[in-house]
C-alpha cells in the first residue's frame, strides 16, 4: 500500500483527541462529562448530535496557545500516519469569534507550529472554514480574516477557504460574497457538498467557484454531474470512514468512491475528523484495500490527484511528488 499519503479535509477542531480535549477543560474547569461514552470517546447519535458535540469540545479551546498546542499533536499524529502534506480545515469563528485581531494572534502562534513541523517531515496549509449554519454574516468575517491573513508574514499558510457545518440550511450560494472575497484574495475554494445535500448542493458549490468540493458522494445520482465533474477535473475530498460514521452509507463496500473513479472523476482520501469517526489516514486505506482490492497503483493515483488539487505553490507540489 502507500507509503506517503497526501490529506485534503482535515478539521483541527475535529481532529482533537478526546484526552487532549478533556485535559484543556481540566485545567479551565470546565465540565464537558455530557459529550463522552463511558470509554473516554466522543458520544452523539446524528449529525446534529455530532455538530453539538463538536462545537462543545471546541469550546474550551479559547487561546492562541490552545490552538498551537491542538496544531502540535494533531500533526505529529499525521506524521505517524504517513502524511507529508495536509490541509488543515479551521474555523475563525471558533478561534476567536472571527475577529479579525483574534485570528491572527491565533494564526502566528499556529504558524509558528506547522514551521516546526515541516523539519519533521510535514507540511501544512490552512483552509479558513466557514460554518453554513452559523449564516452568511459571519462567512463573511471569516472570509475578510482568510483574505486578510492569506499573504501574512509566516509563509502564505492560509492558502484556502471553505465551508462545512450543516448543509441543508440555506443555500450554498447564499455565500456568495464570502466565496468571492476569497477567491479575489487568491485563495483556493472548496465547500462541503453532496454530503447530506443531492447534486443540486454540489451544483451551487461549483456555481460559487470551488475547484474541490468536500465528500461529494451524492454525484453518484447524477450521471450528468459526474461528467461535470470529470471533465472538469473537480477533485472530491472524500472521507469514506465518516460517510460510514454517520450512516451516510452502509459499509465500506456500499462506498461510492471506486465507482466515482470509473466515472472518471478525481478523488481523494482524507479523515475528515478522526476520533470522532474512530479512524485515521492508514485504516482508511487498509479499509480500502480491503474492499476493493486497492493497492499501490491506486493510492498512487488518489495522492497524484491530491496533490494537483492541493492549495500550495507548484514549487512545494513539485518537491512533494
Ligand atoms: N465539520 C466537521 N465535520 C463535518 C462534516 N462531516 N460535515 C460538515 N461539517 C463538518
Ligand atoms: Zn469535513
Amino acid at each position: 500500500m502507500s507509503g506517503s499519503k497526501i490529506e485534503l479535509h482535515l478539521h483541527l477542531e475535529g481532529a482533537a483527541p478526546p484526552a487532549f480535549i478533556r485535559g484543556i477543560a481540566a485545567e479551565k474547569h470546565v465540565d464537558l462529562s455530557g459529550i463522552f461514552d463511558a470509554q473516554g470517546h466522543y458520544a452523539y447519535d446524528d449529525f446534529d448530535g455530532f455538530l453539538r458535540v463538536y462545537e462543545a469540545a471546541t469550546s474550551v479551546l479559547r487561546t492562541p496557545r490552545d490552538y498551537a498546542r491542538l496544531l502540535a499533536e494533531v500533526l505529529e499524529c499525521s506524521v505517524g500516519q504517513g502524511v507529508i502534506y495536509t490541509e488543515l480545515f479551521i474555523s475563525p469563528e471558533f478561534c476567536g469569534g472571527a475577529d479579525l485581531a483574534a485570528w491572527r494572534d491565533h494564526l502566528a502562534a499556529m504558524t509558528e507550529v506547522a514551521e516546526r513541523a515541516r523539519g519533521q517531515g510535514i507540511d501544512s496549509r490552512a483552509v479558513l472554514t466557514a460554518i453554513r449554519h452559523m449564516g452568511p454574516d459571519r462567512a463573511r468575517q471569516t472570509a475578510i480574516c482568510a483574505a486578510e491573513t492569506a499573504l501574512d508574514a509566516g509563509g502564505g499558510w492560509v492558502t484556502g477557504f471553505g465551508m462545512g457545518g450543516a448543509e441543508t440550511v440555506g443555500q450554498a450560494t447564499d455565500f456568495h460574497w464570502a466565496f468571492d472575497c476569497a477567491r479575489e484574495a487568491g485563495l483556493g475554494l472548496t465547500c462541503h457538498g453532496g454530503e447530506w445535500g443531492g447534486p443540486d448542493s454540489i451544483r451551487q458549490a461549483l456555481a460559487l467557484g470551488c475547484t474541490r468540493i468536500g465528500h461529494g458522494i451524492s454525484a453518484i445520482h447524477d450521471p450528468a454531474l459526474m461528467r461535470d465533474l470529470a471533465d472538469r477535473q473537480i477533485t472530491l475530498e472524500l472521507c469514506p470512514g465518516s460517510n460510514i460514521a454517520l450512516g451516510l452509507c452502509r459499509d465500506w463496500a456500499a462506498h461510492p468512491i471506486a465507482q466515482l473513479v470509473d466515472a472518471g472523476v478525481r478523488v481523494t482520501v482524507s479523515t475528515d475528523d478522526p476520533p470522532f469517526f474512530h479512524t485515521t489516514m492508514r485504516h482508511e486505506y487498509q479499509r480500502l484495500a480491503d474492499a476493493f482490492g486497492w493497492g499501490l497503483d491506486e493510492f498512487n493515483r488518489i495522492n497524484k490527484w491530491a496533490l494537483d488539487a492541493a492549495f500550495c505553490d507548484s514549487e512545494t507540489r513539485e518537491r512533494l511528488r
